[in-house]
């Protein structure tokens, strides 16, 4: 069946890294091992490929960030890859985290010098709760870095994960002289930028081979050698159910600008890497092999053409199969929407499409009609789950600058709000308004959107708050109480949700301390 067919040949998932460990040169790096790409290139012309495959914001650009989380899909071995570009930036988590929400796997890429990084830790946190399956990319090992036994072991304590190295270098920096592949039991030898399939990578298959002596001098055979009897002895054997399961990660050492490692990557990816997976929603378990379609809503990304206001939607399929020109049922409007440009995402080309099947992500051109987290079915009311916002880390009242333009600033806040470029709140007692954020960057972004797009200005007043919590109770009474008490710390969300907004963590201890009925969540999914 076409259909089976499509979904068994899709593997949707994202790259993940702290910025600078090289998650841009390995998506690139992958791309032109899929054909969606040409030709690599140098570093300069990454950063401008960088701008021109997935920065579609004017602000990106002057800003050098990537903001956007773009879409690339590629084949490779009969399989289509679907890579979802996620920013590396601190301040975009809350994007990369919904990102997440769309992937069945992830990778994710650390710098052998750097080890584990506090953006690493925070995203593969998101991974972890989800039980997505991670596999491991150690980067820069033509560079000196930490001892592999010592990364595995940072690796494990810090992000939690229990690893299972399936390739270990021979050397690193000046000695690295290659990989030794124990999924594939072969050595490759490693030549600074040379094409992988070229005849100058030297593949040996038993470790015992004089041979390799040869190749990488005695001592440095000899540590290999004991290296990875070591590691065949310390952990266990890989086992892809566990690897599907989130339980262990199996770990690759290469270095993704030499176009090394990766192939190998690439093509155990392949091998292991789950299908599109099922999704929870309120009311049930959704199997991607229903024939009815449905899907969400992870990502609006606003502004692709300056000159109009629209806006794409990122639609996840889930289940079923998405056809263009054909009505579905928007859960949350209570309305039906069809959609005749419905877009797929190659590399740096989109193109329209007439379907798409589960794992695939499509752009949804829209007017407005969408939020972060909307669903989209056949006309069954469901309501996907694990789209959380996290309580922002800064806040900031805002103050409307220009009173004639009102109602261009309302409608302005609201809309990037629904985006999810931050969160909204509206204190009870004053009815002021309160932006949070996870970083400083888009107070600044709100306020350049807000002006570019929307002709509204405002400016900031600063705040002194924590963080929020999204509070309910078995017993309504509770909560009444709560507000009625604390009326100057009680705000609501863009969803009407009720949020304690904390001055201090000693004030959320006094609140939890006094009303020991009510809960207080860190996020609004609960
Ligand atoms: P990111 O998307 O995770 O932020 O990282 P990106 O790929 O942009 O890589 C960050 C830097 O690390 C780049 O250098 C890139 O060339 C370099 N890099 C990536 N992989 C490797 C590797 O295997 N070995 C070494 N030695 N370097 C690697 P840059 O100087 O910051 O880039 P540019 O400013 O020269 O463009």
């Amino acid at each position: 069946m076409v259909f089976l067919d499509e979904l068994q040949k899709r593997k949707t998932f994202a790259i993940i890294a702290h910025p600078d460990a090289g998650k841009t040169t390995l998506t690139e790096k992958l791309l032109l091992f899929g054909g969606a790409i040409q030709e690599a290139g140098a570093v300069k012309s990454n950063k401008i490929k960088k701008h021109a495959t997935s920065d579609f914001m004017e602000i990106e650009k002057q800003r050098g960030i990537s903001v956007a989380t773009s879409v690339m899909a590629f084949e490779y071995r009969d399989k289509q890859i679907n890579i979802l570009d996620t920013p590396g930036h601190k301040d975009f988590a809350e994007d990369t985290y919904r990102t997440l929400t769309a992937v069945d796997s992830v990778i994710v890429v650390i710098d052998v010098a750097k080890g584990v990084e506090e953006q690493t830790e925070r995203l593969v946190e998101v991974c972890r709760m989800r039980k997505t399956p991670i596999i491991v990319f150690i980067n820069k090992l033509d560079r000196e870095g930490k001892d592999g036994f010592d990364l595995l072991d940072e690796i494990e304590q810090k992000l939690k994960l229990k690893v299972i190295p399936l390739s270990w270098p021979a050397g690193m920096g000046q000695r690295f002289k290659g990989v030794y592949s124990l999924y594939e039991k072969n050595l490759i030898l490693f030549r600074a930028h040379a094409k992988q399939d070229d005849d100058n990578i030297f593949k040996i298959s038993d470790l015992s081979d004089p041979l390799l002596d040869d190749q990488i001098g005695k001592p440095l055979a000899d540590e290999l050698r004991d290296e990875v009897h070591t590691i065949e002895s310390i952990y266990p054997e890989f086992s892809r159910e566990d690897y599907l399961k989130g339980d262990v990660s199996p770990v690759f050492f290469g270095s993704a600008v030499n176009n090394f490692g990766v192939r190998e990557l690439l093509d155990c990816f392949v091998d292991i890497a789950p299908q599109p997976m099922g999704r929870d929603t309120e009311e049930r378990h959704i199997q991607p092999e229903e024939e009815k379609f449905t899907g969400f809503i992870f990502k609006i990304h606003a502004n692709m053409d300056p000159k109009h206001r629209d806006r794409i939607a990122f639609l996840r399929v889930c289940s079923g199969t998405f056809e263009r020109n054909t009505n579905y049922y928007h859960v949350r409007q209570e309305k039906n929407l069809k959609f005749s440009n419905p877009t797929a995402f190659m590399a740096s080309k989109k193109s329209v499409i007439d379907e798409a099947y589960p794992g695939d992500i499509v752009g949804l051109y829209d007017s407005g009609n969408f939020k972060i987290g909307d669903s989209l079915t056949e006309g069954e009311k469901l309501h996907f789950k694990g789209i959380p916002s996290f309580s922002p880390e800064q806040f900031r009242f805002v103050n409307n600058t220009d009173p004639m333009k009102t109602k261009q600033l309302n409608k302005g806040l609201d809309q990037l709000m629904d985006e999810g470029v931050a969160q909204l709140f509206t204190k009870e007692d004053n009815g002021r308004k309160i932006i949070g954020t996870v970083g400083a960057l888009q107070f600044d972004i709100i306020q350049y959107r807000l002006k570019h797009e929307y002709g509204a200005s405002c400016d900031y007043e600063p705040v002194n708050l924590y963080k929020a919590f999204w509070i309910d109770s078995k017993n309504p009474g509770a909560v009444k109480e709560l507000v009625a008490r604390r009326k100057k710390d009680i705000a609501r969300d863009t969803d009407g949700k009720l949020v304690f907004l904390a001055e201090s963590a000693w004030s959320l201890k006094m609140a939890q301390e006094n009303h020991p009925e009510v809960d207080f969540h860190f996020t609004s999914e609960y």
